[in-house]
């Protein structure tokens, strides 16, 4: 495998969901991933050691990811592949339920300021997760050197319902078959001594609060008001919405010279579904305007892209009262947006 088609990384944003896994590799095998891989060498050694399996390497640090990509060139692995995306989204949006042979978490950030440690990947939440995408029996391996997050880890695999340990213990301080990693060789040299934790997925079964988001039709809504394109930018602000779990900002209004349209761009979060989009509002020869999804990037049309253009419907009503709804397709709660026609 050369180098190019190792860094397959650049293509998540175009996954499935969920992801086709046995098409991605070209066959059938268990899948194992290791998140937050860094510079790739516990992921080279993995997927040298297991050639039947399906290897997923998650990284959102893009130097990283390069430099884990010419490891697995170099070493001509084809059962590696990397991808530039959160653990958390790659594991709700792309693996389906029961679906997961094994996971290592190496030396995850350990954000030690006491404000910061909401920001940690391993509590009950994100072991919920993994509950209902690793199958029984898979393996969970986590290391880390930082005695606080070990205590955190410790405390929440033992309160899960999901997991047991392969040891009679909660972690190990030796694991000397293990091939190190750059931050074990790091906390090594400075004195510190990890902990290990070799847990199993066990038979109970996991209720899954996380499913997999829909795609819904690509959203337009057709208005007539009293306004054109760069009024309606003169009138905009930014401004945030939140329903339930989504959290929408719209950060920016932009002008096409050419032809008037306006782009808002917009931050859309759906638990750990990131999106930054462009909403689109343009105006038609017969004077309707037209607000739809930008199709800048690969923008996924989701409930949140819905409810972000009905959103920005119910400003425009605020701003222009006479405004219509000549036509809308927005789906689910946001359908009910009044349709009138003159
Ligand atoms: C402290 S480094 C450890 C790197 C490597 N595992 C090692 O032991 O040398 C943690 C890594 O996790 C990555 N990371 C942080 N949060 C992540 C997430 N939510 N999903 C995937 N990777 C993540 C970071 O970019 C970083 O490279």
């Amino acid at each position: 495998m050369d180098l190019m088609e190792s860094l397959d990384w650049y293509k998540v944003e175009q996954l499935s969901w969920p992801a086709d896994w046995s098409a991605i590799f070209g066959r059938e095998g268990p899948l194992l991933m290791e998140i937050g891989f860094g510079s790739g060498l516990f992921l080279v050694d993995m997927a040298r050691r297991n050639p039947k399996a399906n290897i997923i390497g998650l990284e959102i640090a893009l130097p990283s990811i390069r430099n884990a990509a010419e490891k697995v060139a170099r070493g001509g692995l084809t059962n590696v592949r990397l991808f530039q995306a959160s653990a958390e989204s790659t594991l709700q949006a792309l693996c389906v339920p029961d679906s997961v042979a094994g996971v290592v978490i190496n030396f995850p950030d350990p954000w030690p300021k006491k404000n910061h440690r909401d920001r940690r990947l391993i509590d009950d939440e994100f072991l919920c997760l993994l509950a209902s995408r690793m199958f029984a029996g898979a393996r969970l391996e986590i290391a880390t050197d930082h005695v606080d997050y070990a205590g955190q880890i410790t405390a929440v695999l033992q309160r899960s319902p999901h997991f047991e340990s392969d040891l009679d213990v909660a972690f190990t301080r030796v694991d000397e078959g293990r091939v190190q990693t750059k931050y074990q060789q790091v906390a090594l040299a400075e004195g510190r001594v990890p902990y290990f934790y070799k847990w199993r997925r066990n038979e109970v079964p996991a209720e899954d609060h996380f499913p997999i988001p829909k795609e819904l039709p690509m959203p337009h809504v057709i208005i007539r008001l009293p306004a054109d394109t760069s009024e309606i930018g003169r009138y905009f602000r930014p401004a945030v919405v939140e329903q339930e779990s989504t959290y929408i900002r719209f950060v920016e209004a932009f002008q096409s010279f050419h032809d008037g349209k306006l782009l808002i761009e917009t931050y859309i979060n759906e638990g750990p579904i990131l999106q930054r989009i462009g909403l689109e509002i343009r105006a038609r020869a017969t004077g309707e305007i037209v607000i739809g999804l930008a199709e800048i990037g690969f923008p996924r049309p989701t409930r949140g892209v819905h409810l972000a253009i009905a959103a920005l419907v119910q400003w425009l009503r605020r701003e222009f009262p006479s405004l219509v709804v000549v036509q809308s397709n927005l789906q689910g709660e946001y359908a009910d947006i009044p349709h009138k026609r003159d």
